[in-house]
C-alpha cells in the first residue's frame, strides 16, 4: 500500500527540499553505468520526481522510471518527460516483456524492502527483467554506520526552506530500532501559512554491507563494487573522475552488481 508522505505527495516540494541542480545523482549513475559497460536500457526503480531518469534519457539511454507514488509519476511525466513512467512496487514487480540492461535504485529506495523476504523478492523481480549480464546500481544509507552506533540518537536535524512563497520547516529525528533492524524516521512539518503541523514517520531496512553482498550472491548477482563513497550523497560529494574508497563504514553505501548467466 502507498504510504501517506508529504514529500512524495508533493513532488515539487520534494525537489525544493532536496535540490540537485547539478544533477549529481544522474551524473554519478551515468558514469557508473558507462564505466561498467552497461547497455542503454535502464529501469529506475523508486524514480521519484523523474529527474534522474530524465537525465539518463538525455544522455542517450532508454529509460523506464517506476514508482509506487501516483503523484510522483504524474509530476515526472509532466516535469521530466522523455522516459516511460510506470506504477510498480519495487518489492515485487513484473513489467511484462520489457527487458533492461541495468536497474538503478537511488537514495535508499532499495531499503523500502524492509525484510529479508522483500529484498529477495526485489532481486527476483530484477532478475526477471534484466538481460544476462545486466547491472544493478544502488545507492543507500548504510546499516553498518547506524547499527555500529548502538545508542544512536542524533540530535534532530532542522531544515528551513521557502517554496512558492511559503516557509517550510522540518524537524527530523532518526532512531535505530535494532530488534526490527529498521532505521525509523519521524518528521514534523510546519509552515508559516497557518497550515496545521504534519507528523510523519517512515522506516528503512538497516542492511549491513555483508548482508547485502550475501543476498546478492544467493540471488544470482556478482558484486563488482561495494563501497561507502564518494557518491552523490556523501560528504564531500562525488566528482567526475573520483575513485571509490575501499571502505564500507560511512553512512552511505553504493553497490554495483552484475547478473550472472546461470
Ligand atoms: C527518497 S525518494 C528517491 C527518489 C529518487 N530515486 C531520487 O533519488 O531522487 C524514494 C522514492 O521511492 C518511492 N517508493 C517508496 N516505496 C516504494 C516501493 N515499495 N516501490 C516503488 N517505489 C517506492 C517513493 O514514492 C519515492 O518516490
Amino acid at each position: 500500500m502507498e504510504e501517506a508522505n508529504l514529500l512524495t505527495d508533493n513532488p515539487a516540494l520534494y525537489e525544493a527540499r532536496f535540490p540537485d541542480p547539478q544533477r549529481l545523482a544522474g551524473r554519478w549513475t551515468e558514469e557508473t553505468l558507462r564505466s561498467y559497460g552497461s547497455g542503454p536500457r535502464v529501469l529506475d526503480l523508486g524514480c521519484g520526481t523523474g529527474r534522474d531518469a530524465a537525465y539518463l534519457q538525455a544522455r542517450g539511454r532508454t529509460v523506464t522510471g517506476a514508482d509506487l507514488s501516483g503523484a510522483m509519476l504524474r509530476h515526472a511525466s509532466r516535469e521530466h518527460p522523455g522516459p516511460e513512467y510506470l506504477h510498480a512496487d519495487l518489492r515485487e514487480f513484473d513489467l511484462g516483456p520489457r527487458r533492461f540492461d541495468a536497474v538503478v535504485c537511488l537514495d535508499s529506495a532499495l531499503l523500502y524492502c524492509r525484510t529479508a523476504t522483500e529484498t529477495a523478492s526485489f532481486l527476483t523481480s530484477c532478475r526477471r527483467c534484466l538481460d544476462p549480464g545486466g547491472l544493478l546500481v544502488a545507492e543507500m544509507r548504510n546499516g553498518a554506520y547506524f547499527l555500529g552506533r548502538a545508542t544512536f540518537s542524533e540530535a534532530p536535524s532542522v531544515h528551513t526552506f521557502t517554496h512558492r512563497g511559503v516557509v517550510h520547516r522540518s524537524v527530523t529525528r532518526l532512531r535505530v530500532d535494532p530488534a526490527a533492524r529498521l532505521l525509523r524516521r519521524s518528521r514534523t512539518w510546519t509552515t508559516d501559512d497557518g497550515t496545521p503541523p504534519v507528523e510523519q514517520s517512515s522506516a528503512w531496512r538497516l542492511l549491513l554491507p555483508a548482508d547485502l553482498r550475501r543476498v546478492l550472491l544467493t540471488n544470482g548477482f556478482q558484486v563488482l563494487a561495494l563501497h561507502d563513497g564518494p557518491g552523490p550523497r556523501t560528504e564531500p560529494p562525488w566528482r567526475e573522475g573520483d575513485r571509490p574508497a575501499g571502505t564500507t563504514d560511512a553512512d552511505r553505501l553504493h553497490v554495483i552488481a552484475r547478473l550472472t548467466d546461470d
